[in-house]
């Protein structure tokens, strides 16, 4: 396995570089990645290309038999590039160029940017093509991140038309499918067509899915343009992946398709960052794993891994001593296979001075050094545990369309899509079963549940694929919302909610209610939760049962109907959660279904969380307590944040 750190040879004086190598070699490491971000190291002017520098570090490197993963430059780019053809440069909402200064700041749309890009791959590769040491590419740097994946240039709105007049041919098709007749937007032809800039009001919600699809279509054109070009060039022995930044709902591309072209997914795992005062939920940090390991459907690597505080302007919380090792455990116990930690030294100098490394910027080698040491000694021993596939009984649902529609349209003001999915994920996590989160467009048949939140679009073919699998004996949770739309962005004309799960929910919506972020509506349960009283936030769809048992209805003088409900069809199950409800009320629902359903689970405190693997016939435990305190878990004492492997969990 690989483990190691991200290098950045070119910040530091030449005669550290041995030293640094021989640092990060007693460090345990076999593994760096270099190179992302010196487009202007490898080519200063235009043309003259030089690798002198990489070749000397490279040879260093392969003086202590340390591999590298070599990262294209893409991301940042030469001032000389910016100076000369300012055309490469990406355009905010008003219409801003983003100045050159940051990084990130090209159009995905440049046909420029994409020729001076395809270059500079292309030499790189081929310089490096038969380096037996370089063994993994990484393309560009965390796509989309920051920002980046949102252009509003003259080069973005020819394209939008073009891609426009590709998928409808005729301007009245899109007409009739927008509905311009509302409002009078009929259009003539399509260099008439907007993109969504601000504007009085809002745009209409179908030309807003086509921009954000078109979003996804010219970051991934230039990603895959960008991967073709490495996979041309490379040596055999040498993988392609990319590196997935956080925040990967809130990005305006579809990441499956992105990733699909590369060898494995690599993911940044940052826990916490600038700004933020405490780490993001364990069960948040889980779904970053499970998200990634969904992506190809196999185990991933983490390519940046937070040690020490991070943040550009702000600082965040510092993990406390062995947290930033546990959230390492986490990750592996979830399918990371290889881990690389960011970064080997704090920079002094540029916007990332306060990015704290592996060592100090006072290049002291303290409490983070022997923490990221000590597990990499310990984590080895398990490699081919790591290895092992994971298989899941339960499946969280998400579509990126379906995302940007809320995105576009939030409904209500305590609406956040990842909020959504936690809801829907969280109480799973808490019962320690594995869970895989995948694109609703996968196959989902081998699963015995999925939890489905906020699924608001949904066609023909897909309420057919749910019917299909409770039909089957398939348990679904679906929450608030679903199904009101088909993939034009617009609302199903003539159907009774929920839409094409309708029958299968068995119940109507007829009524609902956004609710504002501090607003919540009393709930009390019915049936099997008869005496349980709790709350609800952010909607209600107020429900009318037709086949379905109430599992809780609205506390309130007016709409006391149905909240949640459940219903059978087929061999099947489906719950239908109208409204936010607490984390309480719906770990109850999930436990009772995974001991309905019999799927592995094993009930622990809150901040202990068990994760199993399997090698053969063999059970690995990877325990983590997530918590400041000692915790006991079955006669197991786990002092604050500390994460290990067992063999053995009594039952
Ligand atoms: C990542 C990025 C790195 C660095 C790091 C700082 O998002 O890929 O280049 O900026 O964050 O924590």
């Amino acid at each position: 396995m690989y483990i190691g750190v991200d290098y950045y040879p070119e910040h530091w004086p030449e005669n550290m570089i041995e030293e640094d190598i021989q640092g990060i070699k007693e460090l345990g490491s076999n593994m760096v990645r270099i190179g992302e971000f010196a487009w202007h190291l490898m080519e200063p002017k235009e043309g003259h290309y030089d690798f002198s520098f990489f070749d000397s570090v490279i040879n260093k490197l392969k003086k202590q038999n340390i591999d590298v993963m070599f990262g294209t430059p893409t991301a940042t780019f030469p001032a000389w590039l910016a100076k000369q053809h300012p055309s490469i440069l990406s355009k905010d909402e008003n219409g801003a160029v983003r100045a050159f200064g940051g990084r990130r700041q090209y159009c995905f749309n440049s046909p420029l940017y994409r020729k001076y890009s395809a270059q500079i791959t292309e030499q790189l590769v081929k310089h490096y093509c038969s380096e037996e040491a370089i063994v993994a590419w990484q393309v560009d740097n965390e796509f989309g991140h920051e920002g980046s994946d949102m252009c509003y240039c003259e080069q973005c709105h020819k394209e939008f038309q073009q891609f426009l007049e590709r998928k409808y041919k005729d301007i009245n098709e899109l007409n009739e499918k927008y509905g311009t007749i509302f409002w009078g937007q009929t259009y003539n032809e399509f260099t008439e067509v907007p993109m969504p800039v601000k504007t009085i009001t809002t745009h209409s919600p179908s030309l807003k899915l086509d921009w954000a699809r078109f979003r996804s279509f010219s970051l991934n054109r230039y990603a895959h343009e960008q991967t073709a070009i490495v996979k041309k060039y490379k040596g055999d022995h040498q993988l392609l992946t990319t590196n997935v930044s956080g925040g990967f709902f809130d990005k305006w591309f579809d990441h499956e398709e992105n990733l699909e072209v590369m060898d494995f997914v690599s993911y940044d795992n940052y826990p916490v960052w600038g700004g933020q005062t405490e780490p993001i939920t364990p069960a948040h940090i889980a779904l970053g794993h499970d998200f990634n390991r969904g992506l190809l459907h196999k185990n991933f690597w983490i390519v940046e891994e937070l040690m020490g505080a991070q943040g550009h302007d702000v600082i965040g919380y510092l993990p406390r001593p062995n947290q930033a090792k546990m959230w390492s455990y986490q990750a592996f116990a979830h399918g990371c296979t290889n881990m690389l930690y960011f970064r080997w030294r704090g920079m002094t100098r540029g916007a990332e001075q306060y990015c704290y490394g592996v060592v100090g910027h006072d290049n002291h080698y303290g409490r983070r050094y022997k923490e990221v040491q000590s597990l990499f000694s310990e984590i080895v021993h398990y490699e081919h545990v790591l290895e092992s596939d994971i298989k899941s009984d339960v499946a969280v649902l998400y579509d990126y369309e379906n995302i940007w529609s809320w995105r576009f349209q939030q409904q209500s003001e305590g609406f956040d899509f990842t909020q959504e999915l936690l809801r829907g994920y969280t109480p799973f996590y808490k019962l320690n079963t594995p869970i895989d989160v995948i694109p609703a467009s996968r196959d989902f048949s081998s699963y015995k549940v999925l939890v489905v939140p906020a699924l608001q679009i949904i066609d023909e073919e897909l309420g057919k694929r749910f019917t299909e699998f409770t039909e089957n004996g398939g348990v679904i949770i679906f929450t608030f919302r679903t199904g009101i739309k088909d993939k034009q962005n617009n609302i199903h004309f003539k159907q009774t909610l929920p839409g094409y799960v309708k029958e299968i929910t068995g119940i109507e919506i007829h009524e609902v209610e956004a609710l504002s972020s501090t607003q919540k509506a009393a709930i009390k349960g019915k049936g099997p939760y008869e005496g349980e009283e709790s709350s609800a936030s952010v909607w209600r769809d107020i429900i009318t049962p037709v086949t379905a048992e109430v599992l809780y209805e609205y506390d309130d003088p007016f709409y006391n109907q149905a909240a949640v409900t459940k219903n059978q069809f087929g061999r099947g199950t489906v719950y239908y959660v109208g409204c936010g409800i607490e984390e309480q009320t719906f770990e109850k629902i999930a436990l009772d279904i995974v001991k309905q359903q019999h799927i592995e689970h094993r009930e622990s405190e809150d901040g202990i969380e068990v994760y199993p693997r399997k090698l053969g016939e063999k059970s690995y435990y990877f325990l983590m307590n997530h918590t400041s305190e000692v915790k006991v878990f079955k006669d197991i004492v786990l002092q604050p944040y500390e994460s290990r492997v067992v063999e053995n969990i009594q039952p």
